[in-house]
């Protein structure tokens, strides 16, 4: 009965919250700031994975709030987690996450109802039909518990062998009920939640590779026979070992042909600066390019829980800065204020500040020793530059700590290796000038800072 009633509301609260996404896409393209609303702009969502776990941190919901506009349960929805033993149900942290999508008007991927791994122990040892039984009923389940509220499953995660083979992977499932296991999944599936994209999801398959053609045959098959299926996700989980392929888009786009959506469900690529944000860029516009791919969702929102935390894969570093990758990403998505543009809630360098002050250290008769102390304002700087303006007879013969560029008479100066400064923190750097028949001060400008 309380499953009923839970079914019920939970129904009728996902007409109210697709009714609040549509008004959040709408008013946020205008202001196109954010990852979520910059896809929005797009007609694409950007999501990411969430756990349960970190909701309460208030600095994680903060930039899950602000910046995306889809979610995966990282774990949640797992097997292991919602089915622990045969016919119980605990749907607990699943919950809290689409309760908190909801009321952040973000839709759900759902990840995922049949995979090998994170399987309670009682499924392995199940003969065959009761395997299939087993296998129905999770599907049923789950689906009915979220019947209308998952924009897209993860029906069948991970069904096939890595290397060149293209052959399915051992699994309980594959070992026991033979290839139809996945046809089978789908079309219970549609049954649970027609309203649901069921998705066929893997790893290693982002370019043309032996694994991807398998996999492409299958959903070529499916198509032909009218198995239902509506997308393929690609994890899309790279790095030095397993770089963004070259073919990445013709890849995406040659499964976009068979006639269904394409997802980058699992993004996320391990380095950092530039070269990542690079990367992140190869893998938006991607995207952008094939009509069909709806939508990317990244890995975790700060490095600090990722899976592959050491290797610093995505957008948010552990103090939930953006990275340089949040800015490439969300400029490949036609968005505005990233990292340094004024009014950037997420940029921690916004109101940075500095000022330049000049002191004469030393002085003869024909030449003398300047001082420009900067000293950083109200909030932590990682770099600055100042103006000085010489008399125009008077020339530099050297400088320290700092590093020089000239225009006529101006010199700019920038940090040598003294760019960062705590909040009121001060540096200098000086320089010796010749008079040449001028004794007169050199003007200081403009102290900036980042
Ligand atoms: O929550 C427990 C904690 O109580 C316990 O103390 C700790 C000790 O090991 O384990 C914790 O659970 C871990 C869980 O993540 C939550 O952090 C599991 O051990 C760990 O195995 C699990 O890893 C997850 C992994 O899937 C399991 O296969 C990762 O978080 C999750 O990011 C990862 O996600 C997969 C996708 O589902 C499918 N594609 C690949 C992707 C990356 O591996």
């Amino acid at each position: 009965m309380s499953m009923i009633v839970r079914r019920l509301s939970r129904a009728a609260t996902a007409g109210l919250v697709a009714a609040a996404a549509l008004t959040a896409a709408a008013h946020s393209a205008e202001a196109a700031d954010t990852l979520g609303s910059a896809a929005a702009g797009q007609g694409r969502y950007f999501g990411t994975a969430v756990a349960a776990s970190h909701l309460g941190e208030s600095d994680y919901a903060a930039t899950l709030d602000r910046e995306f506009s889809s979610v995966t349960p990282e774990n949640e929805m797992k097997w292991d987690a919602t089915e622990p033993s045969r016919g119980s149900f605990t749907f607990t942290s699943a919950d809290r996450i689409v309760d908190h999508a909801q009321s952040q008007g973000m839709d759900v991927r759902g990840h995922t109802l049949v995979w090998h791994s994170q399987l309670p122990s009682w499924v392995s040892p199940l003969g065959a039909q009761d395997l299939r039984t087993a296998m129905n009923a999770h599907i049923n389940g789950l689906m009915g518990h979220y019947k209308g509220e998952i924009h897209s499953w993860d029906v069948v995660n991970e069904a096939f062998q890595d290397g060149g083979s293209g052959a399915r992977r051992s699994s309980p499932f594959q070992d026991k009920l033979g290839d139809g296991f996945i046809e089978e999944a789908f079309r219970t599936a549609r049954a649970a939640d027609p309203a649901a994209k069921l998705c066929y999801n893997d790893y290693n398959t982002d370019g043309v590779n032996a694994k991807s053609n398998a996999v492409y045959d299958m959903v070529k098959d499916f198509k032909s026979r009218g198995v239902p299926i509506d997308c393929v996700g690609f994890q899309s989980h790279f790095n030095s070992n397993s770089p963004v392929p070259s073919d990445y888009r013709h890849n995406l786009q040659r499964f976009a042909d068979l006639g269904v959506d394409v997802q980058i469900t699992e993004l996320d690529i391990e380095g950092s600066g530039s070269a990542q944000a690079a990367d992140y860029t190869k893998v938006v516009e991607a995207c952008l390019a094939v009509s069909r791919c709806t939508g990317m969702t990244v890995w975790g929102v700060t490095d600090k829980y990722s899976w592959r935390s050491g290797g610093t894969p995505l957008l948010f570093d552990g103090d939930y800065n953006e990275k340089p990758a949040y800015g490439a990403v969300l400029s490949a998505l036609g968005g505005s204020g990233g990292p340094g543009d004024p009014g950037d809630p997420g940029d921690p360098g916004d109101g940075a500040s500095c000022t330049a002050t000049y002191t004469r250290t030393a002085d003869w008769s024909s030449g003398y020793n300047g001082q420009v102390t900067i000293t950083a304002g109200a909030e932590p700087i990682s770099s600055w530059t100042a103006t000085v303006t010489l008399p125009a007879q008077q020339s530099v013969s050297s400088l320290w700590n700092g590093t020089p560029t000239w225009s006529g008479n101006v010199m700019t100066v920038r940090p040598s290796w003294n760019g960062t400064l705590a909040a009121g923190a001060s540096t200098s750097f000086g320089f010796t000038a010749a008079k040449n028949g001028s004794d007169a001060a050199p003007t200081v400008g403009t102290c900036t800072a980042s």
